[in-house]
């Protein structure tokens, strides 16, 4: 099939898919849609990751930065889904906003991001959220809450100054680069209307999909 000789105007789709050449411009689009209408964190994505024995396993996290090529999440570097992305550096992100009805779903390869970049964002975040990722074992077992709460203290006392929370060396972002992205809208009677671009080569290929 050439996918070039569509039009999107010859597509039938909702005009909210836009027409656009880059999936990124109509993720955009759609997630100022989403923030406005969202009651809270319209950034939040589920997180797919498989790890050594294949086994899948998904929570949520917080998109915190966007290039034309990335989706960016940050994290505890020894946490569970880390581990999994160090074995097996790839996952499948999900964004649902139910306000709007629609659903994006983005697959491809992860990698870390660049410590400059990690470092300006750890700077941006409050000091509770900067001594939390000192203080918490990610996905660990603890013993009691109390043990975390004592760590946290312990670390508000080694860094008793907001600016001077240094990022914690197991304390990163991911960088999730696409391969395919994937915009759904929910239609009557379960006609939903679906988009997909696929990465080829330098450029995207469109294609919709059956419901
Ligand atoms: C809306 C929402 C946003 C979250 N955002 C993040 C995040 O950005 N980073 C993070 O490490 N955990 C975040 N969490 C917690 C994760 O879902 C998860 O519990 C934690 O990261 C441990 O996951 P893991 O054991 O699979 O590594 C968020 C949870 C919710 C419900």
């Amino acid at each position: 099939m050439n996918q070039k000789k569509y039009k999107s105007n010859k597509l039938g789709l909702n005009s909210c898919f836009l027409n656009k050449k880059n999936p990124f411009e109509l993720f955009k689009a759609w997630m100022a849609k989403a923030k406005k209408t969202e009651i809270n964190d319209p950034n939040a994505l589920a997180l797919a990751t498989v790890n050594r024995n294949k086994q899948p396993s998904v929570r949520m996290v917080l998109l915190k930065g966007l290039t034309n090529k990335e989706f960016i999440f940050y994290t505890n570097l020894k946490s569970k889904k880390s581990n999994e992305l160090k074995s097996n550096p790839k996952a499948s992100m999900c964004f649902h906003w139910k306000s709007i009805r629609r659903q994006i779903r983005i697959d491809g390869s992860i990698k870390k991001v660049p410590n400059k970049i990690a470092d300006q964002y750890f700077n941006s975040r409050p000091y509770g959220s900067r001594i939390g990722a000192w203080a918490s074992i990610q996905s660990t077992p603890m013993k009691s809450r109390f043990d975390l709460i004592k760590r946290i203290k312990e670390y508000k006392i080694k860094f008793p100054i907001y600016k001077k929370v240094p990022r914690p060396p197991h304390w990163s972002g991911w960088a999730l680069k696409a391969n395919e992205i994937e915009f759904w809208l929910d239609g009557n009677n379960r006609i939903h209307e679906r988009l997909r671009y696929k990465k080829l080569r330098s450029h995207w290929i469109k294609e919709i999909l059956y419901p």
